[in-house]
């Protein structure tokens, strides 16, 4: 079993980023506060060496992975094998959920097949609108061009390759006002990012938790079973 910093959490998270890692620091936060009773971030998994949400990480003693795409694609190899790797280095730790928070990569299914129904992204737009990059920026754009009024933050669980999109866990407006800037519209959605994560994450263990209880299949605990960890 690798290190982590709490092991008699029962309710344990991996989370995925690439970049500063706010979400991933409201989540810590969040563990330690018991806003998330009885959760630890188990792993962070980086694909940029240089993310600061690994010395986030570092700083709070959670064990970090780093899993860059670069040296699959100078050899040839797939984005399956990539996935297939990644779910291969997460599967010691056992998680019950993984929760991109900024992560630049869209999984393939050779990655999510080892958690169906437990893979969560957050978006910061509404569902169905500006999925993929920059999407702040293009709703502000959006809002000037006059074809939106305001904006969003989404959770959706990830059951396939599709871009931004899945079953809905949780769901914001966020206003824009008339005298926004980029700057001041990016950083109300971080804020309604930083607060839809943590609800929809509790509910989300919840959801797990009943469905447990109720004797259904413990789907996406594949790897927990088949850890040197154990269950
Ligand atoms: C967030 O806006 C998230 O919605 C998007 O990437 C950003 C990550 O920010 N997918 P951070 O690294 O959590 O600060």
């Amino acid at each position: 079993m690798p290190d982590t910093k709490n092991p008699s959490a029962t309710r344990r998270l991996a989370v995925l980023i690439s970049g500063s890692g706010t979400n991933l620091q409201a989540i810590i936060d969040a563990c330690a506060s018991g806003a998330l009773p009885d959760t630890e971030v188990a792993v962070v998994v980086s694909n940029r060496r240089a993310a600061y949400g690994l010395q986030r990480a570092a700083a709070h003693g959670i064990p970090t992975i780093y899993h860059p795409l670069r040296p699959y694609r100078l050899a040839g190899r797939s984005r399956e094998a990539y996935d297939a790797d990644l779910a291969a280095r997460l599967a010691p730790y056992a998680v019950d959920l993984i929760i991109q928070a900024g992560w630049m990569h869209l999984f393939t299914m050779a990655f999510l097949r080892h958690y169906p129904g437990r893979v969560l992204n957050i978006h910061p737009a509404l569902p169905g609108a500006f999925p993929g990059m920059h999407a702040i920026e293009r709703a502000y754009e959006a809002f000037r061009q006059g074809t939106i009024d305001c904006t969003g933050v989404m959770v959706h669980r990830v059951p396939d390759e599709a871009v931004d999109a899945g079953p809905v866990v949780a769901c914001r407006q966020v206003p824009i006002l008339p005298d926004d800037t980029l700057a001041s519209l990016e950083a109300r959605i971080h804020a309604t990012e930083h607060a839809l994560y943590i609800e929809a994450i509790a509910a989300e263990l919840q959801r797990l938790e009943r469905e447990a209880s109720a004797g259904e299949p413990p789907r996406g605990r594949g790897a927990r079973a088949g850890s040197s960890a154990g269950a």
